[in-house]
């Protein structure tokens, strides 16, 4: 059997189970803007979501298989900061037959979208279960967490989704604004709640210390929690802050985003880094939060579970106190820096005796007719702090239907930095593309720059200076 009617039929087989056994869940209404209580024991939701997952994780793979060449392809000799994990090269997301990137680019957006041409890595990525949604855990950050703190990241129902060469480095290393001296200070290791006071003793001051100690200290969550409709197997104590942002960083932990509904139209959103927020004006991919103070509270009040508050207050939420805790996490959160970027001068250009001639050509891509330093300004950490509208939708029909994700128009998305950007694949706010050249040609697409290929490959040679 060809490799694609496999694949297809894997997904309609997959599908066809998932619905099978969706008549034995509970009902999640699509449509509503509260969650409803289980009407089913524990026991049997559990049963029940264990039965389904095998099926629910083979319609994902197939779903990324039929998108992306998810091949462990590293480029020669670059490694992302830390020196521990290899960066990844090429284009991965996948073509329609008979059509390449030039022809693409070289079409109106009416008849990408008419001919259904748009690939499909460029739409929207759904989460692994969109009726259930929640966070998701890698199984680096899993494994760690049982290791050091006993307590249990791994859900019944799903599991993570990319594989393990298409994520950051683990543990990734952590600068800090006030020792860029030190360097790396992770010592190798990931933070958690019983190494961080003898790793940063003597290098932060008490009231970053005790930020710390909050950022790692775990709070009841939407799945991690005692309640019946939890999707973890003992009751927990929840998660902390740094369970997604590993080291302050990312380790691609996903869950949907808190503020749209229904539930079938939330994206999906993969974990940002921490790293440089003290020069970022606006957090959050839609929030558009003014400050690390906002969006710390915000996150364990609301985010955690799915913005609502309602179940927040059931599973038992911590309200961080403002003036106190909430305080020194923003402190702490606002001392985490960029990596180092060894062929940037001071103003963010590449120094011309550091820098080679692809780099440089890259870099005149980036400021000139690629368009890039319009909204990533060089000079302000690589984003124009706005939120912009790219209008993908001009591509695709919307409201289509993706594995349970109803894809609609993303609005505007706050210009994320791209320093350090080899550091944090998958990329954009869901993680839909999965290198750096993928995001290039996402946006000769979209801004219609029509860039040749030796320009493409320019951009990609710059982006990994930053
Ligand atoms: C699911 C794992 C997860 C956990 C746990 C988590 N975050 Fe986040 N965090 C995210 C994701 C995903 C985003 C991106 C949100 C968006 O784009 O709207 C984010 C964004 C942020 C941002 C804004 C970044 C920016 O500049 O846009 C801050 C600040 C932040 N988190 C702090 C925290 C703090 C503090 C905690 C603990 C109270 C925490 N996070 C816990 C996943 C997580
Ligand atoms: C109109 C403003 C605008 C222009 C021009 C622009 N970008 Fe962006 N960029 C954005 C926005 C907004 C996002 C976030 C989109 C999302 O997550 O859906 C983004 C995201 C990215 C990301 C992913 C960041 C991450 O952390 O996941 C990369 C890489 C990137 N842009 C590179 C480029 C390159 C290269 C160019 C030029 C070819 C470019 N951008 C041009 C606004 C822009």
């Amino acid at each position: 059997m060809p490799m694609k009617t496999a694949i297809g039929l894997a997904t309609v087989i997959a599908a066809a189970l998932v619905s099978a056994f969706a008549a034995n869940s509970d009902p999640l209404p699509p449509d509503s803007t509260y969650r409803p209580l289980p009407t089913q024991p524990f026991s049997t939701v559990k049963e029940n979501d264990e039965a389904q997952k095998p099926s629910v994780m083979e319609r994902q793979r197939a779903l990324l298989e039929q998108r992306y060449d998810l091949a462990d392809r590293p480029v020669a000799g670059v490694m992302m900061s830390g020196g521990r994990k290899a960066v990844q090269q090429g284009v991965r997301v996948k073509l329609p037959q008979g059509v390449t990137w030039d022809s693409l680019a070289g079409k109106e957006p009416n008849e990408v979208r008419d001919k259904d041409l748009l690939p499909k890595g460029f739409m929207p990525l759904p989460h692994v279960k969109q009726a259930t949604g929640g966070q998701v855990f890698p199984d680096d950050q899993i494994r760690k967490i049982a290791h050091d703190e006993q307590r249990d990241l791994r859900r019944f129902d799903i599991d993570f989704d990319l594989p393990g060469h298409l994520t950051p480095e683990f543990p990734p290393p952590i600068f800090l604004t006030t020792h860029p001296e030190l360097g790396d200070v992770s010592r190798g290791d990931v933070l958690t709640i019983r190494n961080f006071y003898e790793y940063l003793n003597g290098i932060i001051t008490p009231v970053q210390m005790e930020g710390l100690r909050l950022l790692l200290t775990p709070f009841p969550q939407e799945e991690f929690n005692q309640t019946e409709d939890r999707k973890v197997a003992q009751p927990s104590l929840g998660v902390t802050c740094l369970d997604c942002h590993a080291n302050f960083h990312t380790n691609a932990a996903f869950h949907l985003t808190p503020d749209i509904r229904p539930q079938a139209e939330r994206f999906r959103l993969d974990t940002t880094s921490l790293r440089g927020m003290y020069n970022q004006q606006i957090h959050g991919s839609k929030r558009s939060l003014r400050s690390i103070e906002d969006f710390t509270q915000f996150e364990q009040h609301t985010a955690y579970f799915n913005g609502d508050h309602v179940s927040a207050a059931r599973k038992g939420m911590h309200l961080p106190d403002r003036a106190n805790q909430v305080a020194m996490m923003a402190q702490m959160q606002n001392i985490i820096d960029f990596p180092p970027a060894p062929k940037l001068d001071p103003s963010g250009r590449l120094d011309p005796k550091k820098a080679t001639e692809q780099e440089l050509r890259g870099e005149q891509v980036f400021m000139g007719k690629g368009r890039c330093a319009e909204c990533h300004i060089p000079a302000t950490s690589f984003t124009d702090n706005n939120m912009h509208d790219l209008k993908l939708e001009r591509f695709y029909k919307v409201r289509q239907t993706i594995n349970d994700m109803v894809a609609i128009p993303d609005g505007p998305i706050k210009t994320f930095t791209l320093r350090g950007i080899k550091d944090s694949p998958p990329y954009l706010h869901d993680g839909r593309l999965l290198t750096l050249a993928d995001t290039v040609e996402f946006f000769n697409l979209v801004l219609g720059t029509k860039l040749n290929q030796q320009d493409k490959d320019a951009l990609v040679a710059y982006l990994l200076t930053l």
